[in-house]
């Protein structure tokens, strides 16, 4: 099991990642999103998951130059967004969001979500990002089977990470363990629920069992499940919450009773449900 908020998985190229990092979608530009990474440094986090489209990549950047945290001890997440899709131009949106991040390197380059007829043609732009050493590892974002299954018919790069939306109330079982079985890490965001059921009375009874909040139950359940977790928050008091998930174990029968609540219900708009939505056929 996973021990401390470092602990890593090993990814399908042999390199590591940390299964506990700090999600920033939302974090809005400035001092509240370097507040944000600067405390989650501080306490002990080691892994911190950005996007181009967040707006938020040189304030990701400066809080970890400022940090005084050593950038290889640092895993740092960006993504591609959809409008930048395409071979050419995922390359120069590449730099731009390394130029934006102070960096010369990102560990893990996403593709946001399953463009039809560019994202394949962005993850040939990804092996060469990672060829180039300038991306240690690359994967995808709300690829649901189909797209895997077309993706891994036409690459022999099988991506390292797929990173969806994944809480108790949306489990996607057939998705996660197609993905195990291919050697590709699931990733979830979104496992709090976006803040909207973290008052659930079932998850909220089980963390009085551990002196756990509802919150902590559903970060910690994820973390069982084998699945590596983002929790977002700007606020100091719940940025230490999320992270303090690592001195208990949920028992084997509440973990029953979790993975019972399942109700494939996402919290994204129907136009951005990657299984169902026409946007991404
Ligand atoms: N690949 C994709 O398409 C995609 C999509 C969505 C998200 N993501 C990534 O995944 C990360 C996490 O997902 P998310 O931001 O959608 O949602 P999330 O982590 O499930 O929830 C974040 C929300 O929950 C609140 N919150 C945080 N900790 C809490 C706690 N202990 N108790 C109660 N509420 C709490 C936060 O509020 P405060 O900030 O006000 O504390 C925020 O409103 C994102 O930030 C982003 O990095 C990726």
């Amino acid at each position: 099991m996973k021990h401390s908020m470092t602990s890593t998985v090993t990814l399908n190229n042999k390199t590591t990642m940390p299964w506990f990092g700090l999600g920033t979608f939302l974090s809005p530009v400035g001092e509240t999103t370097q507040n944000a990474v600067r405390w989650a440094l501080e306490a002990g986090y080691r892994h911190i998951d950005t996007a181009r489209i967040y707006d938020n990549e040189q304030d990701v950047g400066q809080a970890i130059i400022e940090s005084g945290v050593s950038r290889g001890n640092i895993f740092v997440t960006t993504k591609v967004w959809n409008d930048d899709q395409g071979y050419e131009t995922t390359l120069k949106a590449f730099d731009e969001s390394l130029k934006r991040l102070k960096m010369d390197y990102v560990d893990l380059y996403l593709v946001h979500w399953p463009v039809p007829g560019l994202r394949n043609e962005t993850w040939k732009a990804l092996i060469k990002l990672q060829d180039l050493g300038k991306a240690k590892a690359i994967g995808v974002s709300n690829f649901m089977i189909k797209h895997l299954e077309e993706l891994l018919s036409k690459t022999d790069v099988v991506p390292a990470v797929n990173q969806i939306e994944i809480s108790p109330f949306i489990q996607r079982k057939p998705l996660v363990e197609y993905c195990k079985k291919c050697g590709i890490v699931v990733e979830s965001y979104s496992t709090l629920s976006r803040g909207k059921r973290t008052s659930d009375e079932r998850l909220t009874a089980i963390g009085h069992k551990y002196d756990k909040t509802a919150a902590q139950v559903m970060l910690r359940w994820a973390l069982q499940s084998e699945i590596v977790i983002i929790p977002k928050s700007v606020h100091k008091e719940r940025i230490i919450e999320n992270a303090n998930i690592f001195d208990f174990e949920i028992s084997a029968a509440d973990m029953t009773a979790i993975n019972a609540m399942d109700e494939n219900c996402s919290i994204m708009p129907p136009a951005w449900e990657p299984e169902t939505s026409d946007q991404w056929k």
